[in-house]
């Protein structure tokens, strides 16, 4: 009776998240549902809405370590491009092909290709840096082990057959380490998730020279702060790139995209190369613009 009291509370937390969730879409899925996002790739609401459908269906299909929506979000930059911006998608990261195939789909919709990076022997051995990860939001000490997350470059492409569009994708297999320095092509959008700081700061390190000015790199691991607080070391961008830290928008919590104990997180959080600022708004942080209730002129 106990169980059975438990199990039912359980079941009606989870129908509450899923239902918040569904709710929430409308918010979350704002931008990618917007006309202009895929306007020049012509990309409308009825293929909109397919690929949402395709990509939750494939996240219930292949165990995933990132979520549907998440991939929606790297989508939604990614059909932001300008069309005739030559240059590829990369993913770092596939595990079984469960975001490759999301991506597969996406570059397919841009008319691009889609580079997958992986072992497909799962992770190198972490350095003494990388056994234990810090996830500061979630109350969480990740460990790390070498051939953890192991997956075959058959199974992805099964995968990624079967659930997204393989004529999309190249496979670069093996060690980050070796593969990506040889790689020279430009990158219009990037989706990392590799776990270890070292394999992110090779995959950022290697990937931010072909990144085109304005273009968003994503990574999976925001509330990892050994990872995040890449994204803000003056000396290693300094060093790495002859440049300076961008930050990154999601940086220990991640975007707000799932119903969480605190409000909405994520895993993903993302930065963008040279923005162009003139874009931007200006504000005059007075007081007067930034104001909740009524305002006095
Ligand atoms: C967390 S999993 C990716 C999960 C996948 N994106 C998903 O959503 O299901 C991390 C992946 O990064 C790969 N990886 C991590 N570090 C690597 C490195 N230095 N070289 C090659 N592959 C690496 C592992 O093989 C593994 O497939």
């Amino acid at each position: 009776m106990h169980h059975l009291g438990h199990h039912l509370l359980e079941s009606a937390a989870r129908g509450y998240r899923l239902g918040l969730l569904a709710l929430s879409l409308p918010i979350i899925l704002g931008e990618f549902f917007h006309p202009e996002t895929g306007a020049e790739y012509d990309v409308e609401t009825p293929t909109k809405l397919r690929v949402v459908a395709r990509m939750a269906r494939n996240n219930l299909a292949i165990p995933t370590g990132s979520s549907f929506v998440e991939h929606l979000v790297v989508a939604t930059k990614a059909l932001t491009v300008p069309a005739e911006r030559e240059g590829v998608l990369v993913e770092c990261g596939a595990y079984k092909g469960g975001s490759t195939a999301n991506l597969s789909v996406v570059a397919d919709l841009c008319g691009r290709g889609l580079v997958v990076f992986d072992s497909f022997e799962g992770m190198p051995e972490p350095e003494a840096a990388d056994r234990q990860h810090v996830l500061l939001a979630s109350d969480q000490v990740h460990t790390y082990e070498t051939g953890s997350w192991d997956a075959s470059q058959s199974t992805v492409e099964a995968n990624v057959d079967r659930y997204g569009v393989l004529s999309a994708c190249r496979f670069e297999a093996g060690r980050f380490e070796e593969t990506m320095p040889a790689f020279d092509e430009p990158v219009v959008c990037a989706f990392l998730d590799v776990g270890l700081r070292s394999s992110a700061e090779t995959a950022v390190g290697e990937l931010w020279p072909l990144l085109a000015d304005g273009s968003y790199l994503f990574t999976h691991e925001a509330k990892h702060m050994e990872i995040a607080t890449l994204f803000f070391e003056g000396e290693w961008w300094a060093d790495r790139l002859g440049t300076t830290p961008p930050g990154l928008v999601g940086a220990g919590s991640g975007l707000g995209l799932h119903p969480s104990d605190n409000g909405f997180s994520s895993l993903l959080a993302y930065t963008i190369k040279n923005p162009d600022r003139e874009t931007f708004r200006d504000v005059d942080d007075d007081g007067r613009e930034n104001v909740v209730g009524p305002r006095r002129g």
